[in-house]
């Protein structure tokens, strides 16, 4: 596979905030594949990304090829606690899927188009869906720690997009519709995979904020002002990015913590992983019930 042509910069460490333009993405991404393809011929249906403290649904994946980040060409280890930093593929219910142990975030210093690299990856490797999952600040003040909420839409306030500078015609339009990012259909599979479960699922919409400051009381009543229910520090570019290449996309984030303010305690990253690990069992029973129903 080394005679793929390779963008300069490539198979060496670059500096992870150093902007890509969607035109580049294609050489990237074909570098990314020609790397993957040397340790596995599976091609996933789905791409899983997961989030914060919810890498235990790696533990089902079976027949799994895992790669670190830090192994593909231009992917930084990741460097968030809670994050272990792998690319895994396997199956699981069933399903042929990719996993993203981890993810990279723009609080990281990353740039948008590194960030939304792994769905890119998803989609050229043969995926036709993405299932994006976070762990999220509860804005809707009835959300208790532990509330899966299904993502109906978004809030992008990172002030970024991965889409910026000149296009990759071939691989998305330059002006993306976003009517319906987080897809009704697979909603309503997620819904109907909690039901099967007996695992309560809210609804609502996720606010992405830069981070990686928690927010102040006075932002969290503003998130509730602008209709958001969750906020978090991921996810939206992602999202963005799966649309731009067609791919469907749902998700659920795992309420770790009300937003600021409401409990009158300090927030803490501990407290978040906490969450993350005593809830995460009931979100890995959602989503393998929903990926082996997945038709
Ligand atoms: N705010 C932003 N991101 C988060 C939070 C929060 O309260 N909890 C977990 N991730």
């Amino acid at each position: 596979m080394t005679d793929l042509p390779l963008p300069a910069g490539v198979g060496r460490r670059l500096d992870p905030s150093r902007p890509i333009p969607p035109a580049e993405q294609p050489a990237l991404i074909n570098a990314l594949m020609a790397a993957v393809r040397e340790r596995t011929d599976l091609v996933p249906e789905v791409g899983i990304v997961l989030g914060s403290g919810l890498g235990g649904l790696a533990d089902d994946l079976q027949d799994a090829v895992a790669i670190p980040f830090a192994d593909l060409p231009g992917w930084p280890a990741a460097t968030a606690p809670g994050h272990v930093g792998r690319l895994l593929l396997g199956v699981l219910g069933g399903r042929r899927v990719g996993l993203l142990q981890g993810r990279f975030h723009l609080y990281e210093g990353n740039a948008p188009g590194l960030v939304v690299q792994p769905v890119l990856l998803f989609h050229a490797l043969g995926a036709e869906t993405v299932v994006l999952t976070n762990a999220a600040g509860g804005v809707d003040p009835s959300f208790a720690p532990g509330t899966l909420m299904i993502i109906a839409d978004h809030l992008n306030l990172t002030g970024r997009t991965p889409l910026l500078g000149p296009n990759a015609d071939a691989l998305g339009p330059r002006f993306v519709d976003l009517t319906e990012v987080w897809d009704a259909a697979l909603r309503q599979r997620l819904r109907a995979a909690g039901e099967r479960e007996g695992i309560r699922l809210a609804e609502g919409v996720y606010a992405g904020l830069l981070g990686p400051s928690y927010e102040t009381p006075a932002e969290v009543r503003m998130l509730r002002t602008l209709g958001a229910d969750a906020v978090g520090m991921s996810t939206v570019l992602e999202a963005i990015a799966a649309r731009w290449v067609g791919l469907r996309v749902c998700g659920v984030s795992l309420i770790t913590n009300a937003g600021a303010g409401y409990t009158g305690q300090p927030l803490t990253h501990e407290e978040v992983l906490e969450a993350g690990a005593a809830a995460g069992p009931r979100l890995a029973r959602v989503l393998r019930r929903f990926i082996s129903e997945l038709g």
